[in-house]
């Protein structure tokens, strides 16, 4: 099956082969392996994901596809990752994986069964032991930080605050290169564009920018230890620092507001004030430009879209919901709350359980036609942005931004495509297209 060979080509992937349930279950075949897993788990269930979880790299219009075939009915609904990569890339007991809709949906919406405690911890790789918050917290206690954190990301303070300089931002950026004919649209624009807002939000100096996502690049995507070691702490001198300032000197932007805020009368502890900082500094920076990115390559790739839109606006947020649904960069993993029984099979306390958005997102169960990419869709609620009460915070802001950007786009960009003898290869997940030169014909 040429779906999972480690660099899967356009050619080897035959969608309609794999709608087969004989065709899903040679796939699974393909991907077992002998490794070990723990007792309660049934050796026909130990598979390796990698390429599923965007560890492999391919050159598809839909670099998705190679998960399509896991949501299959005739796939059984609980697989074992045991090489799942832990915080660092460091290595895990490995992890139960759920791939269609209706399990992905329970472990993010059953908070008594599933926990995320001590979620995106890596601050604890160099001894800290503040917690990410929100992200990190279980309720009832999440809820008391979500409503603090809430306003600030409300549609309507995003239209009030932040649109207007959203706009001025991607029509400056788009000004500047639509004369040229090119652009790095992963480099130089979706790269930049995003943290910009970001950054004007969070009132971080504009020159840290650079630095800010070689930092990130660092602890998200390098195996080292020692190199991830070196930028947590980077992060953390400079965001104590920079917390320690707006102590003295406030201002109208979010982490003085977090440093002055109040949370049920009382003021914050410094182990909330950074849990806060960190977690929005990681969250925050690069997961719009890894979601324009691929939208743009995938404009560039499949012209029909650019033409739908491009002729009719009315269909932008249906448009940027199923770029979303079609482009789910993070996958997101729990911890078993208890021992219970799921799908026949014992789960034990304190197992992980990954939720594979990129099969949950196409499952036909619950998407009729779900490969086809629709601006039209109803009711397309996806996991991009997971479900339940971690329901990304940055949601209303991430969909404004793309918004604004097709919009402005639009008006003042003709049809586009990808320069010829370019590397399309994609990894399907975060930080996934490192350069995406499109051109267009300059009038
Ligand atoms: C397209 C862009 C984005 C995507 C795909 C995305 C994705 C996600 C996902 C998958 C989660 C949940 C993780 C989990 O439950 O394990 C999450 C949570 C979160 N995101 Fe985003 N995010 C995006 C943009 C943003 C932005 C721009 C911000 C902030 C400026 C942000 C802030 C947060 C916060 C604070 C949480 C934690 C929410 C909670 O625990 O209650 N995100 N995001």
């Amino acid at each position: 099956m040429g779906a999972i060979a480690p660099l899967a080509r356009s050619n080897d992937f035959k969608d309609d082969d794999l709608t087969e349930a004989h065709s899903a279950l040679a796939a699974l075949d393909a991907i077992r392996v002998d490794k070990p897993a723990p007792d309660h788990v049934p050796r026909d269930r130990v598979v390796d994901l990698a390429f599923a979880m965007g560890g492999v790299p391919n050159d598809l219009v839909d670099p998705y596809a190679p998960a399509g075939w896991l949501n299959h009915p005739a796939i059984p609904r609980l697989l074992f990752n045991p090489s799942q990569p832990g915080l660092g890339g460091l290595p895990t007991d490995g992890s139960w994986v759920v791939t269609h809709y209706e399990d992905i949906d329970r472990v993010y919406s059953d908070n008594d069964f599933f926990s995320n405690r001590g979620a995106a911890q890596f601050q604890a790789l160099i001894g800290e032991t503040f917690e990410s918050i929100p992200l990190g917290i279980d309720p009832p206690d999440h809820s008391k930080y979500r409503m603090f954190l809430m306003p600030y990301f409300s549609p309507a303070r995003i239209s009030r605050d932040l649109e207007p300089r959203i706009r001025a931002i991607v029509v400056e950026m788009i000004d500047a290169i639509a004369d040229k004919g090119e652009v790095d649209m992963a480099w130089d624009f979706g790269r930049v564009f995003p943290v910009r807002v970001f950054m004007g939000l969070m009132g971080f100096p504009p020159k840290m920018f650079e630095t800010f996502l070689a930092w990130e690049w660092d602890i998200l995507h390098t195996a080292d230890l020692e190199t991830i070691q070196a930028a947590l702490r980077n992060v953390l001198d400079f965001l104590r620092g920079f917390i320690a300032e707006k102590k003295a000197s406030p201002d109208e932007h979010l982490v003085s507001a977090i440093v002055h805020g109040r949370i049920e009368g009382r003021a914050l502890t410094e182990d909330e004030i950074i849990g806060m900082v960190w977690f929005l500094w990681l969250g925050g920076l690069d997961t719009v430009a890894a979601t324009i990115s691929q939208m743009f390559r995938r404009m560039a790739l499949q012209p029909d879209i650019q033409h739908r839109i491009r002729k009719d606006r009315t269909l932008i947020n249906g448009a940027v919901e199923e770029f979303l649904r079609t482009q789910p960069i993070l996958g997101s993993a729990r911890r078993a709350t208890q021992d219970f029984e799921w799908h026949g099979l014992a789960i034990r306390q304190g197992d992980m359980v990954t939720c594979l958005n990129p099969s949950g997102n196409f499952d036909p169960a619950r998407f009729a036609d779900p490969r086809t990419f629709d601006p039209t869709r109803k009711g397309n609620r996806h996991f991009t942005f997971v479900g339940g009460v971690h329901t990304c915070l940055g949601a209303h802001l991430a969909r404004r931004e793309l918004r604004v950007l097709l919009e402005e786009w639009f008006d003042r960009i003709p049809e586009f495509g990808i320069r010829a003898g370019a590397d399309i290869t994609v990894y399907p997940g975060l930080m996934s297209v490192r350069n995406l030169p499109l051109q267009w014909q300059v009038a």
